[in-house]
């Protein structure tokens, strides 16, 4: 049987339930953020999951409107205050990927500070993908190895990555059968879930199902059995 260590997600489909229910679509940011919540703690339970990579902002998503963007902005950082008490009562440690130099100074305070006060924590690692692209990281990883004359490794680019673990389980929730520039060296073997739910509707039973799908599923890795 598989073992999980590593489970990624992109939570798509907040911005469809809120509409669905005649809301503005900030609001199923919000209801997408109490997921989060409950995925984290339900992971953080369970002790061969060892990380979790949430996409909460993609180097794309600067695209979105003006006002989109500032709401999500200004929830992070509302997450991250309101949740500091549970992810040190849950031993899960905060791991921020993606390049937050691009957030306000306020912003990248409240990750740094999250960051560093759950630097402690053995538990469950906790990323979450903030202005990340996986084009962009590996870009910043190949530029960051070029000042050595070495030939460059697939280790040595793999430990250059800001996500240095392969990825077990990927889901998408929301129905949409894309990638969308997640974690895409290190979801090379990774088993991939696309699940019609959206986002708010995602609970740690659909989870639990996912992973027990997971355990049974014959991975080869390139080789035969
Ligand atoms: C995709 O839904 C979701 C996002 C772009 C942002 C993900 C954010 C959250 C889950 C909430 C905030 C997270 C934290 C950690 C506070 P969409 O807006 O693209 O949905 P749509 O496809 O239905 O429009």
């Amino acid at each position: 049987m598989n073992k999980v260590k590593h489970i990624a997600i992109i939570m798509d489909g907040n911005g469809r339930w809120a509409e669905i229910q005649g809301k503005k679509r900030v609001k199923g940011h919000e209801a997408g953020a109490e997921v989060v919540k409950a995925i984290t703690t339900y992971c953080s339970n369970n002790s061969e999951i060892e990380r979790l990579t949430l996409y909460a902002f993609s180097t794309e998503n600067w695209k979105r409107p003006r006002l989109e963007v500032e709401f999500l902005m200004k929830l992070l950082d509302k997450y991250l205050k309101n949740e500091l008490p549970s992810y040190l009562e849950n031993n899960v440690k905060f791991e921020p990927i993606g390049d937050t130099r691009a957030f306000s100074k306020s912003l990248q305070k409240t990750i740094k500070m999250v960051e560093e006060k759950t630097a402690h924590c053995d538990g469950l690692v906790q990323s979450l993908a903030l202005n990340y692209g996986s084009q962009d990281e590996i870009l910043r990883a190949v530029n960051s190895l070029k000042k050595s004359s070495q030939e460059i490794t697939s280790e040595m680019l793999s430990n250059a990555l800001d996500c240095k673990s392969d990825v077990d389980i990927l889901i998408r929730t929301g129905g949409d059968t894309r990638l969308s520039n997640f974690l895409l060296w290190q979801a090379a073997y990774a088993e991939l879930f696309f699940i019609d739910k959206l986002w708010p509707d995602f609970t740690p039973k659909d989870l639990k199902n996912i992973v027990k799908q997971f355990t049974h599923i014959e991975r080869r890795f390139g080789g035969l059995k």
